[in-house]
């Protein structure tokens, strides 16, 4: 009789087990416990090419798309000549309401989870070009990793402001890529993107 009731229950766990295998297959199991890749974006502004070539990098590193911001009215020499005080780059850098218009607008951001944005320092602050853009997008939620080249100053001047633009975005730490190995500049993305 004991027999006959526990071969039962072993029975019952048979069906029971045969159907959840059914309802759960076990790669629906699987792909519910891995962790969501993350889609990467990464825009850059870059107006001599010295960004262009770490957002490559970046990109590369990671996988992502890339999107280069263009300005509606392209940057001429003469803009960017900086020891002339009233060169297009100075006045812009010196009207903290300037936001040059872009041209284009990057497809359905809202798919990107992770978005690296590069630039060139001008006067130790990010081109308010890239003020325009991130104010441009809903980025709520989304993880925003700074970087730019410069001549020396670094990035740490223009983390206010694109924190400022960046509206309930997550901004990680910037970083100046500048002169570092593809070696070094991947190591440092794929961090950003764990
Ligand atoms: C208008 C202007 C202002 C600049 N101001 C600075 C600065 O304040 N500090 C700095 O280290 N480099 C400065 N630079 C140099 C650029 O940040 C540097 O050359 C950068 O790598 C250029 O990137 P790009 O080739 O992608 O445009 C300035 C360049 C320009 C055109």
């Amino acid at each position: 009789m004991k027999k006959k009731k526990s071969m039962i229950w072993i029975n019952l766990a048979l069906v029971f087990a045969l159907i959840a295998g059914l309802a759960f297959p076990a790669s629906d199991v699987s792909a519910a416990s891995k962790p969501k890749q993350k889609k990467v974006l990464v825009v850059y502004f870059s107006a001599t090419g010295t960004t262009k070539d770490a957002a490559q990098k970046v990109k590369k590193a990671t996988g992502g798309k890339l999107y280069r911001i263009r300005a509606a009215k392209p940057y001429t020499e003469a803009d960017l000549g900086y020891e002339n005080d009233d060169c297009r780059a100075n006045k812009e850098q010196s009207d903290k309401n300037a936001r040059p218009k872009i041209k284009g607008k990057v497809k359905n951001i809202r798919k990107y989870d992770v978005i690296f944005i590069g630039y060139p320092i001008w006067w130790s602050k990010e081109p308010k070009i890239i003020r325009t853009f991130l104010e441009s997008y809903n980025l709520k939620g989304k993880k925003i990793v700074p970087f730019c080249t410069s001549g020396g100053s670094g990035i740490s001047g223009s983390m206010r402001e694109v924190r400022a633009s960046a509206k309930g975005a997550k901004v990680a730490k910037g970083k100046d890529l500048t002169d570092m190995s593809y070696k070094s500049v991947a190591k440092w993305a794929k961090k950003q993107v764990k």
